[in-house]
């Protein structure tokens, strides 16, 4: 395949947790993959080490660390990763308004004193892998999970965050809601016929795009496929045709 064919609009999930994998999958994918995510299994076990792997890749980065705590613990969080490089980093929308909006105040505030260019922060809406008796068991069985996901984009776009982290299913909604500049990134992507594991809420890659996602999270699709590369090529092909 073509370095043509390389969309940015694909981000791909590195659940790994040795930095050999990595190494491995990003070599095999080559140029055809820009960005990348960096979870909590990764970041836990192997550190910075794996950023400044794929920047000297020239990779893009999502650090997916899904931030929950206090509005201090969290925009201390955020200033102690703003430096490492990443392009987009997270936290949890259920952490609430204030925490949404000090996070991003003090995040803009780091990345100037530092002289960077401000790494996007989106929030986490709901879990693309909640269902509806996951929903039911957190007491919400009164209020609709899409209901909730365009009120917790509102709440983050009003909160100064750059964008929000949901299911295609949710895509249209939030774009309708929250306008055309605010980020939608959509993990619970499945090829049609592949594994859905342990995701829910979930499109194919072509539906997400349709839907106003402006990127697409694929981990397992791609990482457990019996040839990553055709796995990628073909979502890849699957973007390029809409
Ligand atoms: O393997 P799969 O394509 O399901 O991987 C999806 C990735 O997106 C995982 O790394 C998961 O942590 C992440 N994610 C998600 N749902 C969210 C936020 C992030 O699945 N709401």
């Amino acid at each position: 395949m073509s370095a043509t064919l390389a969309d940015e609009r694909l981000i791909v999930a590195l659940d790994f947790h040795k930095a050999d994998d990595v190494k491995k999958l990003v070599d095999e994918l080559g140029d055809k993959i820009i960005f990348y995510k960096v979870g909590m299994e990764l970041f836990y076990s192997v550190g910075t080490e794996v950023i400044d792997f794929l920047k000297s890749r020239n990779k893009k980065i999502f650090l997916d660390l899904k931030l929950h705590d206090i509005p201090a613990t969290v925009a201390g969080g955020l200033c102690s990763l703003a430096n490492l490089g990443a392009n987009i980093l997270n936290v949890h929308a259920f952490g609430g308004f204030t925490m949404m909006k000090n996070s991003a105040e003090k995040l803009r505030e780091e990345s100037e004193r530092l002289g960077i260019e401000k790494p996007k922060l989106v929030a986490i809406t709901v879990l693309t892998s909640i269902n509806q008796d996951d929903w039911n068991g957190l007491g919400l069985s009164q209020t609709k999970i899409s209901d909730t996901v365009i009120r917790l984009a509102k709440s983050a776009k009003s909160a100064g965050l750059d964008g929000v982290v949901a299911s295609p299913q949710e895509a249209g909604l939030i774009s309708e809601a929250c306008g055309e500049d605010f980020l939608i990134i959509t993990p619970g992507i499945r090829p049609a016929g592949s594994d859905i594991n342990d995701q829910s809420r979930i499109s194919t890659p072509a539906a997400a795009i349709k839907n106003g996602a402006n990127y697409l999270v694929v981990g397992r699709p791609i990482r457990a496929a019996k040839n990553p590369v055709e796995a990628a090529e073909n979502i890849l092909k699957e973007i390029a045709g809409i």
